[in-house]
């Protein structure tokens, strides 16, 4: 088990500074999901946890030993990678001995640990099999199985299900769950998907170009995003964002837009009138309403459970997602309207969240 410290970290490739001094604390036992868009530094950092990659600068801390220039051995932290990186010619057995074998464990000591991991992984009967006769799943479980034979401090998961389809991922995010349970050891999940963030985090961390935009349970996250860019990433479908100046009307304060739309505000002593700001409104906050805006249906979707409806509303979209079945026709004039009290509010310029 171990407790994982980054103070300041960067990491720059040739002139390139990719980690712009990052400070993350991951409590021992932890399972922490880390998050951001395609490129954000998810993978050099888990790389620069491991040994695999060199640390630029700043500190990394194993237990509260600094751990830099300790070897990747030294630091018992297990990776598992996105592609399995299983050896094609080696049996399920030989896989997950390999590391073990290589360390120079007895045969027998090996086998012995290689059957507790199966067992726990339910590979029992794959063990003399070659990947190429294994189902997705079981590869990604074999994967597994030779971080976990190695008892290490610490697993880095580096979006490990995504060569996977829908069902199976969603089996394999509960498994590696109920795996952190029965283990207790401190697990680092990296995914560019929030929805998978969203549904096996206790805590996320949330980056974007080399820096964390917000960390905080899932929840949070999506109730109370600190800026702009976390409350456009965190939640499906995504949130509306409608920029505008605050202007009043009526003795009470509207968002009025490019286009002369108008939007209700809350009562809020950080608003004042010509105020640049950015309204987040969740699209399950939008509803159709007599005294609202008006807006045209430009199209509808339905998952089955839920209806999608984009409007347009002067040169703005607006997402209305309803469980209810309303019958909204394509061109279709409608009003809608928003809770003024259930929407985020952020400053334009610096993207900040006001309320
Ligand atoms: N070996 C390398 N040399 C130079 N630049 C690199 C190298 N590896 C990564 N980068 C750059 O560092 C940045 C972060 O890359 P990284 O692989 O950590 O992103 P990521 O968050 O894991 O993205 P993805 O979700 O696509 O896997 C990117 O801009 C990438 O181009
Ligand atoms: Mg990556």
């Amino acid at each position: 088990m171990a407790r994982l410290t980054l103070r300041n970290v960067v990491k720059k490739y040739g002139a390139r500074q990719v980690i712009h001094g990052l400070d993350l604390d991951v409590a021992d036992g932890e399972f922490l999901v880390l998050v951001g868009p395609s490129g954000c530094g998810k993978s050099t950092l888990l790389r620069m946890i491991s040994g695999l990659e060199d640390i630029t600068g700043g500190e990394l801390l194993v237990d509260g030993a600094v751990a830099n220039k300790m070897q990747p051995k030294q630091r018992n932290i297990a990776m598992v990678f996105q592609d399995f990186a299983l050896y094609p010619h080696m049996t399920v057995r030989k896989n997950m001995a390999f590391a073990l074998r290589m360390g120079g464990m007895s045969r027998k000591d090996r086998d012995a640990a290689v059957e507790r991991a199966a067992e726990m992984l339910d590979l029992t009967n794959e063990l003399e099999r070659h990947p190429s006769e294994l189902s997705g799943g079981q590869k990604q479980r074999v994967a597994m199985g030779r971080a976990l034979v190695r008892d290490p401090a610490a697993f880095l998961f580096d979006e490990p299900l995504s060569n996977l389809d829908a069902k199976l991922r969603a089996q394999m995010r509960a498994e590696i769950k109920a795996l952190h349970r029965r283990l207790g050891t401190t697990m680092i999940y990296v995914t560019h998907d929030q929805m998978e963030a969203m549904t096996m985090g206790e805590r996320i961390v949330l980056m974007r170009q080399g820096v964390i935009e917000q960390a905080g349970t899932p929840l949070q996250l999506y109730d109370r995003p600190e800026n702009v860019f976390v409350a456009g990433f965190i939640g499906a479908p995504g949130m509306n964002l409608i920029e505008g100046t605050v202007s009043g009307f009526g003795g009470a304060l509207v968002l009025t837009t490019a286009s002369g739309m108008n939007w209700p505000l809350p009562d809020h002593e950080g608003l004042s009138e010509g105020a640049e700001i950015v309204i987040g409104v969740r699209p399950e906050s939008v509803v159709l309403s007599d005294e609202g805006t008006e807006a045209t249906v430009a199209f509808t979707e339905t998952t089955g459970s839920e209806i999608h409806a984009t409007m347009t509303a002067g040169e703005d979209q607006l997402l209305l997602l309803s469980k209810e079945r309303l019958p909204l026709e394509r061109h279709a004039a409608v009003r809608v309207s928003f809770d003024p009290n259930h929407i985020h509010l952020f400053d334009k310029q610096t993207g900040k969240r006001i309320n």
